[in-house]
């Protein structure tokens, strides 16, 4: 694979320059506090509307964490990693805390999956970087999407929460670091004032380019995104996960309540 344009960073930003999944970690534990200074970084992301709408489960039970492995399709790094966190959307603290000073709770389930997840994602983010900028190695596990309804379950989740990933954090083999994965063009992605009419087949083409090749990139999405691909899978997961957290969207004109939430 050729190895794809990456800036050089100034010295503050030189963690986005070096980012890359990693899968293979050593079986050493964190330094101590830096799991402290890890939770502090998420805690310091912004929250829309001060709601806080996430909630992060450590997996400490190595039982646990097994199975968790086994029902995110398998994924050896989950185990082998130092630590494993799954990372939830979370209304259900928020209804608490409405209701508690004697308030109507009036969130409902399509706003909280969209808020809940921004939230969630900015918490997760800042802890990806954090550790990568104390010399760790991290790796989303969005396989906990595989099994999202049997993994709430697992992990007592009430309603109005839902588990959205997991991030795996370790000290990396030295000797298994892949390189830089490439991304796809900037003209693609960012824009200025108005999006662009169409993607022109030239411009289609250089994303496959940029990808590292027409053949590897066009099956990856084929994969995950075509018809039957990994996406279309779980969409049934989701269908159940988000009726059985309470998340599931009604009818705007429909006058039944939302579903628990
Ligand atoms: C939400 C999310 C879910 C992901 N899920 C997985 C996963 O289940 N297993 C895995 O090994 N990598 C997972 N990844 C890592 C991606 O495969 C990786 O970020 C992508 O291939 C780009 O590579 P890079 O992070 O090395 O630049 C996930 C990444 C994100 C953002």
């Amino acid at each position: 694979m050729t190895t794809p344009h990456v800036p050089d960073f100034p010295p503050p930003l030189e963690v986005f320059g070096r980012h890359r999944s990693i899968r293979h970690f050593l079986p050493e534990p964190l330094a101590p506090g830096h799991l402290e200074w890890i939770i502090q970084a998420g805690r310091r992301a912004p929250t829309d509307a001060q709601g806080h709408m996430y909630s992060v489960l450590r997996i400490t039970d190595p039982a646990l964490r097994d199975e968790l492995a086994t029902l995110c399709g398998d994924q050896q790094h989950i185990r082998d990693a130092a630590e494993f966190l799954v990372h939830c959307l979370d209304v259900h603290r928020l209804r608490r805390l409405v209701e508690h000073r004697g308030g109507e709770w009036g969130m409902g389930p399509r706003i909280a999956l969209l808020y809940g997840t921004s939230d969630a994602t900015m918490v997760a983010e800042n802890m990806m970087l954090a550790a990568e900028m104390l010399g760790y190695g991290t790796c989303y596990i969005g396989g906990v999407q595989n099994n999202t309804d049997v993994i709430a379950q697992l992990l007592a989740l009430p309603q109005g929460v839902l588990p959205l990933y997991g991030l795996c954090i370790g000290v990396p083999d030295p000797a298994r670091i892949p390189g830089l994965r490439p991304r796809v063009p900037q003209e693609l992605c960012f824009f200025e004032n108005r999006y662009p009419e169409e993607f022109t087949p030239e411009e289609l083409e250089s994303a496959y380019q940029a990808m590292g090749g027409k053949r590897d990139w066009y099956e990856t999405l084929g994969r995950y995104f075509a018809a039957g691909g990994v996406m279309a899978r779980r969409e049934p997961v989701m269908a159940r996960a988000w009726r059985q957290q309470g998340l599931e969207p009604r009818d705007p004109a429909s006058q039944e309540p939302d579903h628990a939430l």
